[in-house]
This record gives C-alpha cells, structure tokens and sequence, in this order.
C-alpha cells in the first residue's frame, strides 16, 4: 500500500553549547507534529542534528583547550541524550562532521559548480562569528559604537580574502515566482512577507567559502577553501537521506520536506538560500518553512549568550515532561514570541491538569467504583439533551482539533480539547450522579451517565496523545486498556461511544499533584519580573462617614472596616466530608497565586462532595485559623441560608480563582 509520507525537520543545533529550553522548543515541537502525522496514519520521517563545523566551533574549542572534534563529540552527545530522555521520536541525528554527510556536501557543491552558479572573487565585509553570518553595511547596527550583528548584537569582525561565490542573485525571479506560486511556503505569513521584502530588495551572491581556518568540508577543486557553514549545514536536510549516494531510497522516499522548522533568526537561510541552492541543483523544494517566534526570559530571548539558558533537564525533573510540553504548547502561541514564566507553568499544572483534568478522572473513576464495582457499564441507547450536547460537542472538538494541529496552531488545538474537558465536568453537574445513585430506579441512566463520562476520558486521551504522551498512556490503563490497544490507536479511534463496556477502571493518584507553592521551592533560579501593579480599589475610595451611622436597628460600616475583609474566588479542588460529623465538609481551595487554603463547613446536608468540586464560591479569606472537630479551617465561606436551604455564593461567569472581590 501507498502510504502518505511525511518529512519534518529540525535545525541541526551548534555544537558549541548546551542544548537550553530554547533549543528544546523546536524540537519538542518537531517532535509533537512527528507523533501527530504518525497518529494520523503517515509514515513519517522525523530529522535533527548537530551543526559542527565553521569558525565559531573552532574557537570555542580553541578556547576550552579542546579539539573541535572532541567538543562535537561531547556536545553532540549532550543533544542526542537529552532528546532521548525527553523520548523524541527522530528517526536520525545527524552530524556534519560524518563523512556520509561530508561526501554528500562535496558532491551538492561541485553540482553547483557545475551548473556554473559558482565563481571566484574577493570578499570583503562585515561577518557574525556567532552566527555565522555575512551581513551588509547598511543592516550593521552600532551599539557603543562599535558595529554589531543585527539579529544577536554581538560585535561584527572585518574579513577580507578570496572567496568562491554562489550566484544567488541569478535566482532573485525565480524565489520570487516560486512566493507566488506558493503563497504559504514560508509561514507565518508576517515572516514570509519580510522574505519578501529581502528578496524584492535585491539580493547579492553569497560568499560560499573560507580560507583563513580550515574546521570545514573542504570545497572541491580548490582544496585550501573549506566551504561556508550554512551551506554545509543546510544540505544535512537532504544528505541524512542518502542523497547522490548508491542507497537513495529514504530520498526517493521523504524528500522533498514536508515541513522545516527553525525560528526567526534563521529563516533567511531556510527561505532564500536553501531554496536557491536546491533550484541550482535542480532538486524539488521543500514544500514548507515554517519560522516560529523565541522563547524569551522577562522579555529577552533566552539563549547561551543571554546567560539565562534554562536546563529542559530540570523542569522535566520538576514537573514532568507532559506538564512541560503542554505549558509551551498552551501558552506560548506558536509562530510568536513568548515568555516563558514558571508561575505560568505552575498556574497551568494547577488549574488545567490538575484541577479540569484531574477532576473529571478522578470523579469519573470514583463514582464508576463506587457505584459498578469499578467496571465501566452499558449504557442505555437512548440520549439525554445533556448527552446529545457532549456528542455534538465531541464531534466539533475533533473537527477544530484536527484543523488547528494542521495549522501548527498547538494553543487553539488545546483549547478545543479543554474546552470538551471543561464541558464534560459540567456534564456532571447537570446529570447529579450522585443523585441518581441514591434511586434504585435511575440504575440505568445512572449506567449511562458514567458509562458517556469514561468514553470522554477515552477520546480525551486520544486527544492528548501527540502532545501529552505519557498522560495519555496511563489514561488508557486507568481505563482498563492495555499497552497494545493504546499503541495502535488511531486518530480515527476518537469516537463517541465506543469505550469498552465490562473494562475495569483502576483509579489510583492523581496524575498531576497540585503544588502548593507555600511549600515549593520552583527550580529556575532566576527572578521573574512581573507587573504586579494589579488597582486595590478599596484603598482609592476615600470613605464618606467616619462615624458609623444607625438605620434602624442595622449598623452602618465605613469602607475602612469593610476594606478590613478580604473576599476571594476560591476553587473547590477537593471536598470529603469530615468522618464522624453530620455536617462538616473539608474542602481544598485553589485561591490563586498557586496558593491552597482548607476551610471546613457545615454544608454537608445540602450539598454532596462531587458537587462540590468545581465550583467557583466565595470566602473570607483572611479570618483567623480555627479548628473545627479538630480539623483546621482557614476561612469562611459564603453561603445564603433561607430556613431549611442553603446555597453557596458563586461567580457569574468566567473568573481566576483568587480574583478579589471589591
Ligand atoms: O542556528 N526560542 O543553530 P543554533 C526558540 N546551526 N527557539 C530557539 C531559541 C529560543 N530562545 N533558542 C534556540 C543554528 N532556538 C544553525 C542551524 S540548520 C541547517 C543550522 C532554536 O544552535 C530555534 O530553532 O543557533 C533556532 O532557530 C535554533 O534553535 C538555533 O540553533
Ligand atoms: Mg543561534
């Protein structure tokens, strides 16, 4: 059978520094459409690296007494190890200093000579050593007077000598042509429109060879030149495939790429120069270039240089590499810039994985033991509004899902997801499970309810798998599946009822503890800065009567005493009832600020603990501790009390738990 094939790459890394969060992003990400595609029934051919030639290795090797071979090796085994333990899923690495790759680039270049696109001449001009790039007068910036590089501000060095050139302008019109037919072989579309621009502005043929080191491929023909580093770099792509040696098959096969990936500062190298050379060798293109934006640290790309490297290593210690993934992939909106923050990782382990998610496994698996022995049960034929509304919404959650992964567009992707998530809690709410339990007669309905809940959980893990792997895993075994059956699946797979009824449902610890930041110490040891300048309305209001009035019988209270309570949104994350006591419920609060508060009240005749979960309430957030039934209660919450009714205060829509209320 013909399988759809799919090609993605990532950057072959520098072999001169640590691989960092930054690093990671990309191929983490590269590493997520992999598992997607494969999800989605292509064969795909996944690629990284490292880039190990040119001056900056040489130097820096230079400079820790090195040679530049034994710095690669060690470096390159820094990135393949840490890719290991992240368990991405690249089908290669490749490294420039192999000679499977080293033959491949002699033979692309001598093609290009060839083809007449290569000729001799003088350079002189402006280079970037750390980035390993030529850059014009009129792109130099000056910072202290000194020139720098453009993109990484680092001091630019004069360099003069004989060079090979590859006649990159003669291609102006073709890459033109080639935009035009392909209005979106580079995206983000604001990317591409600056390719646009660079090459409508003109471009100038490319100094492809160096003389004054030589840690390179020498160039054929004219040994004393090693050719340029990106040219070198750039054929990785197609020399880890095999390409013009005597076993082409994974080139017929995969190329051309379906998809490189990088981020900005490299696109030109992506979008105009590999393009051309391709062109000059008469090879297709790749069918995609896709430039996302920096992670940055309190607004500052987060790189080596920058000093602010964070280790993947230790957030994934800390925090899983599930949490990881699915905070760079929510948060940070691919294509774009965005700051990575711990706070945010944290708010989003808590509120989104351990809060949304977490609830619904646990509710759903406690209620399915309690109430059918922990076997998920046969539910009815029929469907409720309630049930129609979870199909329905299933069906269009698949739909959006599928569009936004197509797209690269992770953040809305998950959204789709935890918005079925979020339904699916309130699905419980509407049906009142526990209701249901307490009537023989509802046996049935009861059945279906739990039965709808476990499908969800199903799908949702389906869902999760491109992203959140090992969460995905352990779902399918909560749900009594084995390895295989999750193994197999296919995105096909995410259907509405089809959750094996009769498998028995293990329930274990949550699968993502809240942290309690009280008691945590977080892992990167830098200072976030944030705007904490966030208006207390209370102190801005003058209070009108300083002495407190009457209206008969009711005291009159002044701002200044009101201002003295301190309301809160608070989140039940947990509710049991207090053993022994009638009418005591413990409940855990999330109250923002990824802080957990526990409160005791004595709502337990009106409200059941499953009910209770979820629900946005209101406390007193600053009353003094007390101990009720010897269980410690750190505040109040609020509830109208009409005779024999009691109801909870909640909030009328959307709101962070800890919001102040004024
Ligand atoms: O440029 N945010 O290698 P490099 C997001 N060897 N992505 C980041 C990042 C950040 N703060 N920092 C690094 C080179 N990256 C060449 C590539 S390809 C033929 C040769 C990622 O080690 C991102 O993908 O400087 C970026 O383009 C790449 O690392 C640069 O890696
Ligand atoms: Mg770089």
């Amino acid at each position: 059978m013909n399988q759809k094939k799919f090609y993605v790459t990532t950057p072959i890394y520098y072999a001169n520094s640590n691989p960092h969060i930054g690093s990671a992003y990309t191929t983490i990400v590269a590493d997520i459409i992999a598992r997607y595609k494969r999800f989605c029934g292509y064969e795909v051919y996944f690629l990284t690296g490292t880039d190990e030639h040119g001056q900056k290795i040489m130097e820096t090797a230079k400079s820790l007494g090195k040679t530049p071979i034994e710095l690669c090796d060690e470096l390159a085994w820094n990135f393949e190890s840490l890719w290991k333990d992240l368990e991405i899923t690249n089908d290669d690495f490749i490294r420039t200093t192999q000679k499977r790759h080293e033959e491949v680039v002699q033979k692309f270049v001598a093609k290009m000579i060839e083809n007449g696109d290569i000729y001799k001449g003088m350079y002189e001009g402006w280079y970037c050593v750390p980035d390993e790039a030529f850059y014009l007068e009129e792109d130099i910036e000056m910072i202290d007077g000194k020139k720098c590089c453009p993109s990484c501000k680092r001091e630019l060095r004069w360099v003069a000598e004989e060079n090979y050139f590859f006649k990159l302008s003669a291609y102006q019109d073709k890459l033109l042509e080639l935009y035009k037919k392909l209005p979106d072989f580079v995206e983000p579309e604001f990317r591409k429109n600056e390719m646009l621009r660079i090459i409508e502005g003109g471009l100038k043929d490319l100094s492809i060879s160096r003389t004054t080191f030589n840690w390179g491929v020498p160039l054929p023909g004219d040994e004393k030149h090693v050719i340029y580093v990106w040219v070198d770099a750039l054929i990785n792509y197609i020399s880890a495939l095999g390409y013009s040696t005597s076993d082409e098959s994974l080139f017929n096969e995969f190329w051309p790429a379906d998809l490189h990936l990088m981020a900005k500062e490299i696109n030109r190298f992506h979008s105009i120069i590999w393009p051309a050379m391709l062109m000059s060798v008469g090879l297709p293109l790749p069918k995609k270039v896709f430039a996302h934006g920096w992670l940055t640290f309190n607004g500052e790309k987060i790189s080596k240089s920058t000093g602010n490297a964070i280790d993947p290593r230790v957030l994934m210690n800390a925090y899983g590499k599930d949490a990881v993934k699915y905070y760079l992939l929510r948060d940070i909106n691919f294509g774009k810039d965005g700051d990575f923050s711990e706070d945010g990782l944290i708010g989003r382990i808590n509120a989104d994985l351990a809060n949304d998610l977490g609830n619904l496994i646990h509710r759903t698996s406690a209620m399915i033991n309690q109430n059918f022995n922990g076997i998920i049960p046969i539910p009815q034929q029929d469907e409720s509004e309630s049930d129609m509304a979870l199909r329905k919404l299933l069906e269009e959650t698949f739909k959006e899902y599928n569009i936004r992964m197509e797209k690269y567009q992770f953040t809305q992707a998950l959204d789709a997801v935890w918005k079925l998530i979020g339904f699916n809690n309130k699905y419980i709410d509407l049906n009142e499970p526990w209701k249901l339990a307490r009537d023989a007669s509802q046996k049935e309905r009861l059945a279906t309810v739990l039965y709808n809940l476990a499908d969800s959980l199903k799908n949702i893990a389906l869902f999760l798998r491109p992203i959140m792997t090992d969460t995905s895993k352990e779902l399918f075994l909560r749900l009594g599946y084995d390895f295989e059956s999750w193994n197999s699946g296919n995105i096909d797979d995410i259907k509405w009822r089809t959750v094996k009824s009769g498998n028995v449902v293990k329930s274990d610890d949550p699968l993502f503890p809240r942290i309690d930041m009280k008691n945590f110490e977080k892992v990167v040891k830098m200072e976030e800065k944030r705007d904490n300048s966030v208006a207390e309305g209370m102190k801005e209001i003058q209070p009108e009567h300083k002495e407190p009035l009457k209206i008969e019988g009711v005291e009159l209270i002044g701002f200044e005493e009101f201002g003295k309570v301190q309301l809160r949104v608070a989140l039940i994350v947990e509710a049991e009832k207090v053993v022994k006591s009638k009418k005591l419920v413990k409940l855990q609060l999330d109250i923002g600020e990824n802080e957990n508060r526990q409160i005791v009240a004595g709502i337990s005749q009106f409200y059941e603990p499953e009910q209770l979960i979820g629900k946005k309430i209101i406390i007193v957030a600053n009353l003094k501790p007390a101990k009720l039934m010897g269980i410690e209660s750190n505040g109040m919450l609020l509830a109208a009390k009409d005779g024999e009714s009691l109801r909870l205060l909640t909030v009328d829509g959307e709101i962070k738990p800890g919001a102040k209320i004024s």
